[in-house]
């Protein structure tokens, strides 16, 4: 039994271990600037953990270590929202803005009005309420009076505070509302995650994240990648007396807030607004279907009030649509390289967001019979998260006369073998590993960005040297140099671009083992699990021994890819391409880096262009690596810094266009001196 001054040094501990874990947790999750290492984090989270365990009188529920709690639900309870969740009147051009614009200034007998821009988040509106500072209650939007409790769920997300970050108490009722929704490469790589793993892919991550709010097992929620952004606010003790002046006392309290808002004086000021975002829409790490804009004065808004279901000073000003209607010709079947046939839409030709689309994916047989669709069918084409269109509903009533259900292919399209469908998975698969689509497809995945990040061996050529037998398996590629005089003598080859290939292929030695495992093409293991599998096991020796215990008892890693690890290393062929990968001189084990919690580079994704005087470019590369940092090839919204050596390329001025900060070469070597 403790005593009363253990347990106050106890509750003490709990509190400073809380109060720390909820500051990194704001820092990570909401202000993107780590300030300690994940080891160190972990640590007090353990130790935290461990504290409640002993002394569960002292556990509450907003403590940090509660976000995944409580039991799978059966069904959501109905809340009834305190006022209505309402929706947006929707604009499509200019004339439809100005229209508006007039209504409001009319309707405020001309006083002077401004107005705050925001992008139009496409994800799912949650209402969530803090009691005296605490997270009770969460909500889906519903019909707009009431919808779904989903309080589980939303405490998962850890850029939502479960306690308003306030000096002050505040004692009456805060609801926040906002958007939850999913960036584009979580919801790329979680769909080519459950791909590998034979489950249903989700369309777009708007469905991605409204299909997560509705599972009734907050564990399950927690894996998944849910971000937030707030823009509403309602509450006595903190409400301002503007929406600007909200969305920044939304910050203080600890919310996510689009970083893009922005004042507008004048309607014109609007449309430029929303005239920038249409342009710059792609260069957002999620999805936006087109701009909000909102009466800054919380008194105008009053008096402007609502209609029906929308608000009088608000509208949405929408994007011109990427979907388009166009005739389903065919459906043919595309085989991947672990033998998954993916049935994929061949169309009429139609114009969509700014491309010609052709084909689009179908996802499986289930996803087909779910839609209904019949080759001939007038279908629906979206471009959402993924650039990879897609086939999303058909009109039923254009139907033709004499089409037919679909039926699913029996045999392998390319080498003929009858296709098998695991019980539980929605995928047919193809057996035959030597099937020449999977042989091309292994060397795809293997050679691509982000795996082994071959520069210069894509599909084409790939499928040009499988052809001319060149490549039989992805570590024929290291030895490609033996036959630089028959390459030359192809077409469109010449000295340069081989010696661009070679200098590729040498390049890609330097790949942490990490990625050598991935784009190895182990059934189940994606870029994640090959992590998990390297932290824990971290060189080939120690992998390929494991046994199968060994591996399940790593924590991630579940019975199906601990089964598909073993099966690997057991086939000869794999164990053989392996070896020869081995003297290729690829890393075959993971560097143990440990990185000082104040590095500059830690989580920081770099892009580097021109020369540098005094380091190679893989010298640059290694030690940005070492401090925690990430390489990649071209520059996005998602670059950290791009470094500038002499010549730079066009990466510099797309850096430059999408504000990202550029360091010099001397920049870069004050960073590093600081951290030795
Ligand atoms: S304000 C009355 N702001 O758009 C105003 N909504 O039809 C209520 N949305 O259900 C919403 N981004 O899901 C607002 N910056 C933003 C938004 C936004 C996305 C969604 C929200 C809402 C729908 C309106």
């Amino acid at each position: 039994m403790a005593t009363a001054t253990t347990s106050a040094g106890v509750k003490r501990r709990i509190d400073s271990l809380r109060t720390a874990l909820r500051k990194h947790d704001h820092r990570y999750y909401v202000l993107a600037e780590p300030a300690i290492a994940d080891e160190e984090y972990d640590r007090m989270m353990r130790e935290l953990v461990s504290l409640e365990k002993d002394y569960p009188e002292l556990l509450t529920d907003d403590s940090p270590s509660q976000r995944v709690a409580g039991e799978p639900l059966k069904e959501f309870r109905t809340v009834v929202h305190a006022t209505p969740m309402l929706s947006l009147a929707n604009s499509y051009n200019e004339e439809e803005v100005h229209d508006f614009d007039r209504r409001v200034r009319s309707l405020l007998g001309n006083e002077p009005c401004g107005y705050v821009c925001e992008l139009k988040f496409d994800g799912v509106a949650v209402s969530l309420v803090y009691e005296r500072g605490k997270l009770v209650r969460a909500a889906t939007r519903g019909d707009g009076t009431q919808g779904d409790e989903i309080t589980q769920n939303i405490r998962t997300i850890r850029s939502i505070p479960l306690q308003l970050r306030t000096a002050k108490k505040i004692l009456g009722t805060v609801e926040v509302r906002g958007e939850v929704f999913m960036h584009r490469d979580d919801f790329r790589r979680m769909n080519e995650e459950r791909e590998l793993e034979g489950e249903k892919t989700f369309i777009n991550p708007r469905n991605s994240a409204a299909g997560t709010l509705k599972l009734q097992d907050a564990k399950i929620v927690a894996q998944r990648p849910l971000n937030f952004y707030a823009y509403f606010l309602r509450g006595e003790d903190v409400q301002r007396s503007s929406h600007h002046e909200n969305l920044k006392t939304l910050t203080k309290l600890g919310f996510p807030v689009g970083e893009h808002s922005q004042l507008a004086k004048s309607v014109e000021a609007v449309v430029d607004y929303w005239k920038h975002w249409e342009d710059h829409r792609e260069e957002l790490p999620y999805d936006i279907d087109g701009v909000v804009v909102k009466v800054d004065s919380l008194r105008q808004q009053k008096k402007l009030g609502a209609v029906a279901k929308s608000p009088r000073w608000a509208i949405a000003f929408k994007f011109a649509s990427r979907k388009a209607e166009t005739i389903l010709k065919d459906i043919t079947f595309q085989v991947g390289r672990v033998g998954t046939v993916t049935p994929v839409a061949e169309l009429q030709p139609v114009f969509l967001g700014g491309t010609t689309v052709s084909r689009a994916t179908l996802h499986n047989e289930d996803y087909i019979h779910e839609l209904g669709l019949r080759p001939g069918d007038t279908v629906i084409v979206e471009k959402g998260g993924d650039v990879i269109p897609k086939v999303s509903g058909v009109v039923k009533k254009k139907r033709v006369d004499g089409s037919r259900p679909f039926a699913f292919a029996k045999k392998c399209p390319v080498c003929g073998t009858s296709l098998f469908r695991p019980e539980d998975e929605a995928n047919y698969y193809c057996e035959n590993s030597l099937c020449p689509a999977q042989v091309k497809g292994r060397i795809e995945h293997f050679a691509h960005r982000g795996a082994m990040d071959i520069e210069g061996l894509g599909e084409a050529i790939i499928d040009q040297f499988v052809e001319l037998g060149y490549l039989k398996s992805y570590a024929d590629i290291y030895k490609l140099k033996n036959r630089r005089s028959s390459i030359i003598a192809l077409e469109g080859w010449g000295e340069k671009s081989v010696q661009n290939l070679y200098d590729a292929v040498e390049g890609s030695k330097k790949r942490p083992f990490s990625r050598v495992l991935f784009a190895m093409g182990i059934r189940h293991v994606g870029a994640g699990v090959a992590q998990l599998l390297v932290r824990n096991l971290p060189n080939i020796d120690r992998l390929v021994t494991a046994t199968l215990s060994e591996l399940q008892n790593i924590q991630g890693v579940g019975p199906r890819i601990a089964e598909s690890v073993e099966r690997f290393f057991k086939d000869r062929h794999n164990l053989s391409a392996l070896e020869r990968l081995r003297k290729a001189g690829l890393q075959m084990s993971e560097r143990q880096v440990r990185v000082a919690s104040g590095s500059p580079f830690i989580d920081k994704t770099v892009v580097l262009t021109g020369t540098l005087d005094s380091l190679s470019r893989e010298e640059a590369s290694q030690k940005i690596e070492a401090l925690g940092g990430k390489i990649t090839s071209s520059v996005s919204s998602n670059t950290d810094y791009v470094l500038v050596g002499a010549e730079p390329g066009s990466k510099l001025e797309k850096a430059r266009k999408l504000g990202i900060r550029t360091l010099s070469e001397r920049d870069f070597l004050e960073m590093l001196s600081s951290e030795e």
